[in-house]
């Protein structure tokens, strides 16, 4: 018997610990409001100024780069990097200081139990972007970034320790204010404002946002590969301890919609579609965890934040069933407008 669930899952399963062991093999989306939470801290934000669009035409840079807030993201010498550029990809198990931008987010249970559920990804030092299902009527008790080995206090790969995983908790949620208002995973996102800004090291470092015309133009290749990360592990499962990685290769968006229904022609334009393979999929990564994708741009190689892990089967061997990613590049203007120094 295969459990095919949606990743919102994720939350639902550490909320009530067993409605997605069911078997539930229809397309109807499990809904979070069935799971009872206080509303915490979620700021309805304003509604966005631009009209967000996806043309990547020059203008809409030029708006991007009006923002104040641009200075605020790290620039290419320090998100995205690769630690070498030798590795060989392929394996299964991230080294220690892979995917550094990726957060661990820990939910406190109405029983007060305390479970660790999602994913987000660092953007700046004080900014974590998840998805919107992942904070909507959920209690977050903290962060954690710089884990690697799950089980471990202080983790180490051979000889090369990383320092302790950073805690910190969450002042404010910001959620993308057109999620959910038509149309379901159109525009799943969230940020959370930390409490303290994060110093950055080999093993907590920012994500890249593609904010020039060069990388914004490649986010929607359909010849992209892509690469998705996390632990994917609940409560309910004996996953990985150790951040797993895997690539995923782009589907275009028409052959998705063949398999994958539930997006419209109005959503569409929100979602990256990737994977669908069987046994793989979305088995490696967690909700609200990062699509990310190399780039090289004059010469030098950095990883770009393309989309954010929202929807797909959270329990594999369903193929050609592709995850959907909220997109990120029609949401730059929405990101840029809400976060602050
Ligand atoms: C969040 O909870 C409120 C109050 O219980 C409910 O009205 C709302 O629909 C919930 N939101 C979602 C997205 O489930
Ligand atoms: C990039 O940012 C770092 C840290 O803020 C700064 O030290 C460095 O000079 C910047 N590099 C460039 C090329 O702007
Ligand atoms: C990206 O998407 C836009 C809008 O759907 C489309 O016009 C453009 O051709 C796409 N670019 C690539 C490289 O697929
Ligand atoms: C790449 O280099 C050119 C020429 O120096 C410069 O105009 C452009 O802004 C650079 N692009 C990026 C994304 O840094």
């Amino acid at each position: 018997m295969i459990c095919v669930e949606y990743l919102r899952c994720t939350v639902l399963i550490v909320l009530t610990m067993n409605i997605c062991a069911q078997k539930t093999k229809s397309d109807t989306m499990l809904n979070a409001k069935n799971v009872n939470g206080p509303l915490q801290n979620i700021q309805k934000t304003q509604s966005i100024k631009q009209e967000t669009s996806l043309n990547s035409n020059d203008k809409n840079i030029m708006e991007l780069n009006a923002y104040n807030s641009v200075t605020l993201l790290p620039n290419r010498s320090v998100c995205g990097l690769l630690s070498d550029e030798e590795r060989i990809f392929g394996g299964e198990s991230t080294d220690i200081d892979e995917f550094p931008w990726l957060a661990r987010i820990k939910y406190v249970l109405d029983s007060g139990k305390e479970v660790y559920a999602c994913a987000g990804s660092l953007i700046t030092q004080n900014y974590v972007l998840t998805a919107a299902h992942c904070v909507v009527n959920l209690t977050i008790k903290e962060v954690r970034l710089g884990d690697w080995n799950t089980e471990t206090e202080t983790d180490c790969q051979g000889r090369v320790c990383s320092d302790p995983a950073v805690d910190v908790s969450v002042s404010q949620v910001k959620i993308f204010p057109e999620y959910r208002k038509s149309d379901t995973f159109k525009g799943d996102v969230a940020l959370l404002r930390l409490q303290k800004p994060i110093y950055y090291s080999d093993f907590v470092r920012p994500i890249c946002l593609p904010i020039t015309d060069d990388t914004i133009r490649q986010d929607n290749s359909s010849k992209s590969i892509y690469w998705t990360a996390g632990w994917g592990k609940t409560e309910n499962e004996n996953k990985a301890n150790i951040k797993q990685k895997l690539a995923i290769s782009a589907v275009p968006i028409g052959d998705c919609r063949n398999k994958q229904p539930i997006i419209t022609d109005k959503t569409a334009p929100f979602v990256i579609c990737a994977g669908g393979v069987a046994g793989k999929d979305t088995c490696v990564g967690d909700s609200g965890g990062s699509l990310v994708k190399q780039m090289t741009i004059n010469k030098t190689t950095n990883w770009f934040l393309v989309g954010v892990t929202s929807y797909g089967y959270r329990f594999c061997g369903s193929e050609g069933r592709p995850g959907l990613y909220a997109r990120i590049t029609p949401l730059l203007h929405w990101i840029l407008n809400n976060i602050e120094d």
